[in-house]
């Protein structure tokens, strides 16, 4: 007999040897240095422990669905939601419906049930379940370098042949413009910024809060990942931040732009922060600059500071239970603000 109930300290050791076998040990280790952060520390965990639910046999555990609760503003009406993240079901018991109690116990007990880069078969379930889909979240892609246009498929001669026609206009594109307002970096959140949210979040139908609480704890509190934020100031007033980290990749260094919120009718805003990771990225020797965003507003200043629509695989699903909504709400995701650095895809 299966039940479904809350984690507690003592289930820690089994969930850990259940993560091993479903996720492997490199993610397991990845996983153990996140946990404290990420389920315990969350500013909105609730007072009963961390958002997790457990199937249960006996005293044996197999399966989990772990979940980072937010609050979210829908419409301009706040609610409690959760990302589903670290799913898993134990492998000899895949496929037997456990996966869907997991899901459907966690939808039962949110606002809003909401899933991020979802893996081959947790996207087939959230299919199977009919869950609103929105994805994927597109990807932007600035490139800085002659390198940024390699293809690891293509001979030396062909990528060599594509770099030097394509210069002049890499040239043109990565070109330093200059900043409008005072742009620095910030190693802390403070007030202001909850202030910033609370202007500018009845424009989005859809978003994560964004205050400072939520900020400090997952860009500057993160424990795997070390971000710079910059921060733009018009007359005293904070207008604006953004997120990044600079990483090398197999084909070339990147900067990802992780997250970022300035008001989505402020055009000069976003295009000064982005002038100042373009100049940030330069700095490091960056062969291209990579964002995703959901907002089509946000995605236009995107191409027009250079960016390029690429293939994205970032799935994105939502079902918001706490309010009454039309079925055309779930119909355009056009001004529903979805970053790389919402739920846990940036690890
Ligand atoms: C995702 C997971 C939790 C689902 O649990 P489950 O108990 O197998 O799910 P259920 O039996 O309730 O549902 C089965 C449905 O899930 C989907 N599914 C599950 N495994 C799948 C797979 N390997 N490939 C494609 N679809 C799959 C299908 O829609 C399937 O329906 P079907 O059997 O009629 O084709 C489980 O497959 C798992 O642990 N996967 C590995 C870890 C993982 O990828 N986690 C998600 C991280 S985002």
């Amino acid at each position: 007999m299966t039940e479904v109930d809350r984690y507690r300290p003592d289930d820690k050791r089994a969930v850990d040897a259940l993560y091993k076998r479903v996720f492997g040990i490199d993610s397991a280790e990845a996983n153990h240095l996140r946990w404290e952060w990420q389920y315990r520390h969350n500013p909105h965990r609730p007072a009963d422990g961390p958002l997790i639910w457990l199937a249960r046999e006996g005293t044996t555990i197999i399966g989990q669905y772990a979940t980072m609760p937010v609050k979210v503003s829908v419409q301009g009406r706040e609610i409690d939601a959760a990302w589903g993240m670290d799913v898993m079901v134990a492998p000899e018991r895949q496929r037997q419906g456990l996966g869907e109690v997991l899901f459907r116990t966690w939808d039962r007990n949110v606002g809003a049930s909401l899933g991020l880069g979802l893996s081959e078969s947790s996207y087939r379930l959230f299919q199977k379940m009919r869950w609103p889909d929105l994805g994927p979240v597109p990807c932007l892609v600035k490139p800085l370098t002659r390198r940024a246009l390699r293809r690891p498929g293509w001979s030396i001669t062909a990528n060599r042949l594509v770099s030097a026609l394509t210069l002049p206009w890499i040239r043109l594109v990565a070109r330093t413009r200059p900043l409008q307002g005072e742009v620095r970096v910030i190693r802390n959140f403070d007030e202001s910024f909850t202030r910033l949210w609370d202007r500018v979040a009845p424009q989005f139908a859809f978003a994560v809060r964004r205050d400072a609480a939520y900020l400090n704890w997952k860009y500057i509190q993160a424990p795997h990942v070390r971000y710079t934020v910059a921060a733009l100031e018009r007359d005293g007033v904070v207008a604006g931040y953004i997120v990044y980290r600079h990483l090398q990749e197999a084909r070339g260094r990147v900067t990802i732009v992780v997250d970022w919120l300035t008001g989505p009718d402020d055009h000069t805003g976003l295009l000064t922060l982005l002038r100042w990771v373009d100049r940030e990225a330069r700095a490091v020797d960056s062969d291209k600059i990579r964002a995703f965003a959901m907002h089509a507003g946000y995605r236009k200043l995107l191409r027009q500071s250079g960016y390029f629509t690429v293939k994205s695989t970032m799935e994105f699903v939502a079902k918001i239970n706490a309010v009454e909504l039309t079925p055309s709400f779930y119909k355009s995701a056009d001004a529903w603000h979805i970053t790389l650095g919402d739920s846990d895809q940036d690890r």
